[in-house]
């Protein structure tokens, strides 16, 4: 075990031993290969670096009171990776694939993953990039597929305790019939101005209105949105938000605490009825929020200072099943040994 301030990490890069590899080229995935060096040797004109052809993924491991390593619904991430691979015409890693380079990093690197009681986890960031070179604007015909892993703490410093959000009008994330439902790098550079902005004001998040007609509330930063009334778990339908591995969970969760649940598109002034509101996501877990604010409207939402009552049951849930101290009745979970 690595000597670390486990309790204290944050969420940011740090160095692991080794990372996995696996390459496509002369139209075929090759071996997964085991490097240990940081850097990628790649063409000055490859499609990743020129047209945005990359892909990203985002999956934890947690170890368990038993000594485990318990990797959380990882076929979904796989098959995410495909979709967005679809999405901007990358060569399609196989989902077995995708799972055994998880394995291999993990295996890899079990010194990185933190113990039990810091509540910590390791995040393992799966990569597909072009990188095969081209100028005219088209795909590549070469792929890397990377998996590297480190250990984090939450993504939002305050962890459980509630933050802010901000709406700003003036800032989209996404076109309606873009590629806000993909993971690729592209929609994270679209955020970076308005994220900065929001930081910068005191708030965990930018709250996106639907950039068609901005009615509805649509992506929450990097994190889908949920909100809590009448005993009923509500979350944006949207095409061009990503569909979350962490609120499709917590959708099922809801379900057996006896929560009602809606997906359909939810109204701006809805706000102000939600007794609970929340971001989810996989480095966000359960970002439970105490405030919107309107930046347009200079009018405030407020939800209370501490977690709500169903924010909490679901996060506690979530990590008891994460961290393998509740059964594990849906097949969420994959022990790595
Ligand atoms: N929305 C965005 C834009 C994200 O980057 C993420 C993180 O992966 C999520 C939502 C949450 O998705 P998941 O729960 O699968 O991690
Ligand atoms: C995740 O939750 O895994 C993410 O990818 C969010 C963010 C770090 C981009």
């Amino acid at each position: 075990m690595e000597n670390l301030d486990w309790k204290n990490l944050g969420f940011g890069y740090r160095k692991s031993d080794y990372n996995v590899r696996c390459y496509y080229r002369d139209g075929k995935w090759g071996e997964l290969e085991i490097s240990s060096s940081e850097t990628i040797n790649i063409h000055m004109s490859a499609t990743a670096l020129h047209y945005g052809q990359e892909a990203f993924e985002g999956l934890k491991a947690f170890m368990g009171k038993d000594g485990k390593i318990r990797v959380f619904r990882m076929d979904e991430n796989a098959k995410r990776m495909q979709d967005s691979s679809d999405g901007i015409l990358m060569a399609k890693l196989p989902v077995e694939k995708f799972q055994e380079a998880v394995r291999i990093a993990v295996k890899m690197n079990t010194h990185f993953v933190p113990p039990y009681e810091s509540g910590a986890s390791l995040y393992i960031r799966p990569l597909l990039i072009g990188t095969g070179p081209q100028i005219g604007v088209k795909p590549a015909n070469e792929y890397l597929f990377m998996v590297f892993v480190m250990p984090v703490g939450p993504y939002f410093p305050e962890g459980f305790k509630p933050t802010d959000l901000i709406i700003m009008r003036e800032y989209d994330r996404a076109a309606p019939q873009g590629t806000g439902k993909y993971k690729v790098g592209g929609n994270y550079a679209a955020s970076m101005v308005e994220g900065k902005k929001a930081k910068e004001g005191g708030f965990s998040a930018v709250l996106y209105l639907d950039s068609k007609e901005k009615k509805y509330l649509d992506e929450c930063g990097p994190a889908n949105f949920f909100g809590i009334k009448n005993k009923t778990y509500i979350t944006p339908l949207s095409d061009s938000i990503l569909p979350s591995i962490t609120n499709k969970s917590l959708i099922v969760l809801a379900e057996e605490m006896g929560l009602k649940v809606e997906r359909r598109k939810v109204p701006y002034e809805e706000l102000a009825e939600f007794e609970e509101v929340g971001a989810c996501g996989t480095a966000a877990v359960i970002s439970p929020i105490k405030g919107v604010y309107d930046s347009d409207k200079d009018k405030w939402f407020k939800y209370g200072d501490e977690p709500g009552v169903w924010s909490e049951k679901l996060y506690n849930k979530l990590r008891a099943i994460q961290y393998g101290d509740e059964p594990d009745k849906y097949g969420w979970v994959e022990v790595i040994d």
